[in-house]
């Protein structure tokens, strides 16, 4: 009745950035992402017990957050049939800062979702547990394998067929590299999640968007079959200037870049002419995340810290969600 499973956060190579339905997180674009080690969120999931609790990093959950955990939870009583499961009490703790801009709720509700099928006694199974995952939060689906993800936007209005799947595992290009520059250690002010919907509801540019996102997906995935370093780098920064395109025709208009994030782009740009490979992407904040090998990675952790970052996270594919206990 009770599990611990340890997950990877992933960083999208190809984002996810609109859902069509809010409820069940469906996404309007497939998305792509790799999955990154050393970092990782650990969570315990323990059912039976007299009433649900959920601490994630020591601290007691309220509101939204608390809410997607225990919804989460009934997901996985419905999928056991079983109502005797009783209340769950919910530890998950992350080994990396909140602020690094790396969304460890991606980490946490895949552990969430492997663990709370476990403890309630239900095999492995890769699909069901994206599709659970995805429903605490959507980028959490390509979370649960290592290696390169890919989230299939699905169709149907359940969501049954959205979830991720395993496309490369991470032996598969072990000298890639990606290197999270923390330039702004601050809360952003505008969570993935409102800033998506604002973009779908207000973008004059969002149906574009979702066409040249869908159509980079399969692109994305014959650079990383080739380990074509190049057109993955060139694929992915036009695909995160596409985002934030999209995100800064928004009214009110979403700005994610601060000042250090252009003058790092620069720098970078610079570097590439002088024969560094190096590329970035840049989710929804101001710290960007550099693609390299194994053999340029201290020249970009050099690039970030001499464009002022004040933390580096040098990071290589990881590997899938993995049950440490279970009783
Ligand atoms: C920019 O998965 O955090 O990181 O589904 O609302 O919980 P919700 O949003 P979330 O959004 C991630 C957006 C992104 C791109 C990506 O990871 O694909």
């Amino acid at each position: 009745m009770k599990a611990t499973v340890l997950a990877h956060p992933n960083i999208a190579l190809v984002k996810y950035w609109g859902k069509r339905d809010d409820a069940l997180i469906l996404p309007h674009q497939s998305s792509l992402s790799l999955t990154l080690s050393p970092l990782s969120v650990t969570t315990t999931v323990e059912f039976g017990v007299p009433t649900d609790a959920v601490e994630l990093n020591g601290h007691v959950a309220k509101g939204s957050e608390r809410e997607r955990v225990l919804r989460l939870l009934e997901s996985v009583r419905a999928q056991a049939g079983d109502k005797s499961l009783g209340p769950a009490k919910v530890v998950s703790r992350g080994d990396f800062p909140m602020a690094a801009g790396l969304a460890s709720s991606a980490a946490g509700f895949a552990a969430l979702a492997v663990a709370g099928r476990a403890a309630a006694g239900l095999p492995r199974d890769t699909k069901a547990e994206s599709i659970l995952a995805r429903l605490g939060s959507g980028s959490a689906c390509r979370s649960v394998q290592g290696g390169f993800c890919e989230w299939q936007r699905g169709e149907r209005p359940d969501g049954d067929d959205s979830f991720a799947v395993q496309r490369f595992d991470a032996a598969h290009w072990p000298e890639l590299r990606m290197v999270v520059a923390i330039l702004d250690r601050g809360e952003k002010d505008v969570k993935s999640r409102d800033g998506m919907k604002q973009a779908v509801e207000t973008s004059p540019y969002y149906a574009a968007w979702v066409k040249d996102a869908e159509a980079e997906v399969p692109r994305a995935r014959e650079h990383i079959a080739r380990r074509d370093l190049q057109a993955l780098g060139e694929l992915c920064e036009r695909n995160a200037w596409r985002m934030h395109s999209t995100s800064l025709a928004a009214e009110p208009p979403l700005c994610y870049l601060n000042a250090a994030t252009v003058g790092l782009i620069h720098h970078l740009r610079e570097h590439r002419k002088k024969g560094v490979p190096v590329w970035f992407t840049l989710d929804a904040g101001p710290n960007p995340v550099l693609l390299t090998d194994a053999a340029n990675e201290v020249a970009a952790e050099a690039l970030a810290r001499a464009c002022g970052a004040l933390d580096v996270i040098r990071c290589v594919p990881g590997g899938d969600a993995t049950l440490k206990s279970e009783h």
